[in-house]
């Protein structure tokens, strides 16, 4: 389809849909099929929907999970219906697994998935098709789409280990990605500045090594404050959040960053986890990336290690674990009797196949496993300056620094990989050059124009295309203490990566997703959620009383 005159089709409608007071749809992310027409359907007073029998009551439950916000933006009340219903959702086995077609006509609204998720994604866009709080029962313009996602991974990333948000927070940030499609919560649960897990076999993790003495981080010119600051997830509270995130089709993948950015970890076990356990180990309060990692040659570091994730598995019951491996200084090791005979041991002098013949251990330990316990390991793209042959073939690689490339030598290495580029998926990042701008990492140039511009696989043959699972937003908070700045920047620049992880490229304009991602505003305003104001300068409103800013 010819972008230009889609997007000038749909300003031509969306006039009309305005004149006639029907809400547009300008959903995000664009479906990979869509057709508005004239009409437009007015809800009911009281609105009947029809839900298909479907393994147990799933299809019920995606309803339920939804129905209070499709309520609330028809203003008309849901009740079920008997045989002709308003809102009718039916089972069509031939589609994909999050695929969905919805159907909006004068008569009614026909939703068709094969699985629960896609039912989930139909009602996601049919939600965002309605106004918010209408004063009547609402009009919405007939559509038809027929929706699918490009890549099956399309992650948001929280770091909690340098901050941590709490579970209220955690589950606003599972429905802002909810709302665009995201399925896959990778949660940073360990760093050098706190561990936020609890592990009952090793209490100390979490009672020592959750608490530091400051709030904010001590870098460069500034110094840490003298705050005590603490926080951690009890398993009850993992278990909580994991199973609102399946209620939102959302995996939650867990990250135990292992073996540096440890140094949280090593202040609680240092004489399990250090190198030099004779010296003093503190919770850092710095930013940056220490030294102080773990001990990989010390066997008990290992045990403790395999001990974790004997811990995790049943906590996450997803195919994935990423044990990390970013940013992890050598030095100590090399200062170290026991890493030097280890590295003799496995014949290398490349310090780097160290920490790969640690993931080794585990990956092992992991296939021991009876096979309901088996996991898949990603891990940071670092991991390919070591020999990755000794690790197992079924592991991914997350590509953040050189992105591009390193995902490139992933695939060409014949593991799957993941695009999280630092630059512009990093969405801590300052998101304007403004001086009035709150201090975070950057220069204000991962802008939302620029989230949006990045074209994953970009140049990418056409024989490796199926290493490549889809896109990432990371978000690192050592500046970001509170819930508001983490929403902030977040949103909307979510809703640009979550765009790319589905629509498919040809379909992709910033401009049309400018003029869309505007019109949700009162979306966020209506959730509480806190945004960055950059992306909506003009009134949606201005939308109609301007039309010629449509055809932009
Ligand atoms: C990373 O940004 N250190 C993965």
């Amino acid at each position: 389809m010819n972008l230009k005159t889609t997007t000038r089709a749909l300003a031509a409608t969306l006039l009309l849909a305005c004149a006639q007071g029907a809400a547009g749809a300008d959903i995000i992310p664009l479906p990979s099929s869509m057709s508005q027409s004239e009409s437009s359907f007015t809800f009911p007073a009281r609105t009947t929907y029809k839900l298909p029998q479907f393994e147990g009551d799933s299809v019920a439950m995606v309803f339920n999970t939804l129905s209070g916000a499709i309520a609330k933006g028809a203003g008309s009340e849901l009740v079920a219906g008997k045989e002709k219903a308003d809102i009718e959702l039916a089972v069509n086995p031939a589609m994909g697994p999050e695929a969905y077609a919805l159907k909006v006509s004068p008569g009614g609204i026909v939703i068709e998935a094969a699985r629960p998720a896609g039912f989930f994604y139909a009602l996601q866009s049919l939600r965002q098709m309605l106004p918010v709080n209408p004063a009547s029962p609402a009009t919405i313009q007939a559509v038809e789409i027929e929706d699918s996602p490009r890549f099956g991974w399309r992650g948001f990333m929280l770091d909690e280990g340098r901050h941590i948000f709490g579970k209220d927070e955690v589950k606003k940030v599972l429905d802002m990605m909810a709302m665009y499609k995201l399925n896959r919560f990778h949660w940073h649960l360990t760093e050098d500045q706190g561990w936020r897990i609890e592990i009952k076999k090793y209490p100390k993790l979490t009672e020592v090594g959750a608490t530091r003495g400051s709030k904010s981080l001590g870098w460069q010119a500034y110094e840490p404050d003298t705050v005590t600051y603490s926080g951690y997830y009890t398993q009850d509270d993992i278990r909580e959040i994991v199973a609102y995130a399946k209620d939102r089709f959302i995996e939650v993948v867990p990250e135990i960053d292992i073996p540096g950015h440890t140094q949280a970890a090593v202040a609680a076990y240092p004489e399990i986890l250090a190198c030099d356990p004779e010296n003093e180990h503190e919770v850092w309060l710095y930013q940056g990336v220490s030294r102080d990692v773990m001990n990989v040659a010390n066997p008990a570091a290992v045990q403790m290690a395999k001990d974790i994730i004997d811990e995790l598995i049943p906590l996450f019951p997803y195919s994935y674990i990423h044990l990390g491996g970013d940013e992890c200084p050598t030095t100590k090791w090399e200062q170290n009797d026991a890493c030097k005979a280890l590295l003799a041991e496995i014949g290398s002098d490349n310090y780097r196949d160290l920490q790969l013949d640690f993931y080794r251990k585990l990956a092992k330990h992991i296939a021991d496993k009876p096979q309901a316990d088996h996991r898949k390991l990603i891990f940071w793209n670092e991991v390919l300056h070591g020999n990755t042959a000794m690790l197992p073939q079924d592991m991914t690689i997350m590509a953040w620094v050189g992105a591009d490339k390193a995902a490139l030598e992933a695939a060409q290495r014949g593991l799957t990989t993941i695009l999280t580029p630092q630059i512009p998926y990093y969405i801590n990042r300052k998101q304007n050059p403004s001086p009035t701008e709150p201090l975070s990492q950057g220069r204000g140039t991962e802008t939302l124009e620029a989230v949006y511009n990045y074209v994953p696989m970009k140049d990418v043959p056409a024989e490796l295309a199926d290493k490549y699972m889809g896109v990432q937003a990371n978000f690192w908070s050592e500046y970001v203490i509170t819930p508001e700045f983490l929403e902030y920047l977040m949103m909307p620049r979510l809703a640009a990566v979550a765009e790319a992880g589905w629509t498919p490229q040809e379909k992709r304009d910033y401009s049309d997703f400018h003029k869309r991602i505007r019109t949700h505003e009162p979306i966020y305003q209506s959730l509480d959620w806190n945004y960055g104001r950059h992306a909506f300068a003009k009134e949606a409103s201005d939308c109609c009383q301007k039309p010629q800013e449509c055809d932009k």
